[in-house]
């Protein structure tokens, strides 16, 4: 391994030992010039040793698009879908399995089920009590002080959305937060070694606990809106609590899939806004930018940073040769800085004419289940911080945690400048 930190001048390191997947390049936002000379060099990069084994990197937004529409090429199912492999587990364990680590054709008939829940029709029908539950956080925001906007706002709302999609008991809608944090702490990914996994797997099993009594209570009711209560009255999934495995993967892949992705694009605007005073100015003017902002918000913030795929066969990409096994890593965050797809791709821009062209929610058969959700949440959190704030202005260093795969914001200490 190589003696790279965070002082090394880029353009002196060989190509061939450059590591993207160091988790300190996100903990300090450094990653950008690393990303830039791959794209610029070596769009497709061999890196034969890291932490997470030889890997290589795929850092262009066409060569991005390529790989994600190829699934018969590469899968997500033979290595997982992180540059760390996935967590052995004993196997007296239940491991949980969701879709988002199958192929065809059991991928599509798992997700094809489970989809209506977050259609369009429906996102109309949480609206209404998704934007009460923003507001109420807003209007109890401590103006005049400051405070941690991703303790206050970022964690706050997306437990509520997440109570609210499940319709779970809104007094527990923490307990959601904590058991999503929990499935994503694993020492590969925030490299903290003291994390005890039999505990964390007896939580996840209260967890499960916790589900399967909500399961049966609504499957005694009417049908009524939260995705429990639809995944029981739809004939593909009525019976899917007889699967522990499949009951719980599918439940934690919604929570932990919309948790921090939601989070970090909350938090992630108000640090573009603060960033690109101008923008924000752009934003008061004309209010109506807010949905094409958002787009442009998730391009910026890029919250998942890659996806992993493995190869199946012996392939081409880019010129170069990739072995079947081979790790493949896709650098979506680097994707939405493409210099030839984005114009000044390092600036939040509101308007920006193809915000919508990023990356962050994938493409291909994996593409974002949640993404008009994400959407929905943020625009509404927008429209109505509007409403009542001139401002949220950014007044301290912005924390950020050593994770490659989720783009994970800690601390925004903010000020609030009302109307
Ligand atoms: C800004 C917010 C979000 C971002 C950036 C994001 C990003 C992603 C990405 C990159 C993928 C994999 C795409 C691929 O492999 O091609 C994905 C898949 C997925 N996301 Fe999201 N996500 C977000 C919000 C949500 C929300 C709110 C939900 C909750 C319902 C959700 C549920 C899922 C599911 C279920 C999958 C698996 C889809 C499949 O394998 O077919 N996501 N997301």
């Amino acid at each position: 391994m190589n003696a790279i930190d965070n002082n090394t001048e880029v353009n002196s390191v060989p190509l061939e030992e450059i590591d993207v997947s160091r988790p300190e390049l996100f903990q300090n936002d450094t990653w950008q010039p690393w990303f830039a000379r791959l794209r610029r060099e070596a769009p497709v990069h061999y890196l034969a040793d890291s932490a997470n084994g030889p890997f290589w990197s795929v850092c262009s937004h066409p060569l991005i698009k390529a790989v994600d529409t190829n699934h018969t090429v590469f899968s997500s199912e033979k290595g997982g879908i992180a540059i760390a492999d996935p967590i052995p587990m004993n196997e007296e364990q239940i491991q949980g399995q969701s879709f988002i680590t199958l192929d065809e054709p059991k991928h599509m008939r798992q997700r094809m089920a489970v989809a209506p829940t977050v259609a369009p029709k429906n996102l109309t029908e949480f609206e209404p009590l998704i934007r009460e539950r923003a507001i109420d956080i807003l209007e109890n925001l401590p103006v005049g002080e400051t405070f941690n906007w991703v303790q206050e706002v970022s964690i706050e709302l997306t437990a509520r959305m997440l109570a609210t999609l499940f319709g779970f008991p809104y007094e527990d809608r923490h307990k959601l937060v904590y058991w999503s944090d929990l499935t994503t702490a694993v020492p590969q990914v925030t490299g903290d070694d003291s994390i005890d996994m039999d505990a964390r797997y007896a939580e996840l099993m209260t967890a499960a606990g916790a589900f399967y009594q909500l399961w049966n209570e609504r499957a005694k009711e009417e049908p009524r809106f939260d995705l429990i209560s639809m995944l029981i009255h739809n004939e593909e999934t009525a019976k899917m609590n007889e699967d522990p495995s499949l009951f719980l993967g599918t439940i934690l892949l919604l929570i932990v899939g919309g948790n921090d992705t939601t989070r970090n694009s909350i938090s992630g605007g108000v640090i573009g806004l603060n960033q690109f005073p101008d923008e924000y100015q752009k934003l008061r003017d004309n209010p109506k930018l807010i949905p094409n902002m958002v787009a442009e918000i998730v391009r910026w913030q890029t919250p998942v940073i890659h996806m992993r795929r493995t190869a199946l066969q012996d392939v081409e990409l880019g010129g170069q040769q990739i072995k079947e096994g081979d790790k493949v890593v896709m650098w979506y965050l680097s994707g939405n800085r493409d210099e030839n797809v984005f114009e000044d791709a390092d600036r939040l821009i509101i308007d920006r004419p193809n915000a919508r062209g990023h990356v962050s929610f994938g493409f291909g058969v994996h593409r974002c289940m949640g993404n008009r959700l994400a959407e929905m949440q943020l625009r509404i959190l927008w429209e109505e911080i509007m409403k009542r704030f001139h401002t949220v202005e950014l007044v301290g260093d912005v924390e950020r945690l050593p994770n490659n795969f989720i783009r994970g914001i800690k601390d925004v200490p903010v000020r609030l400048h009302p109307l």
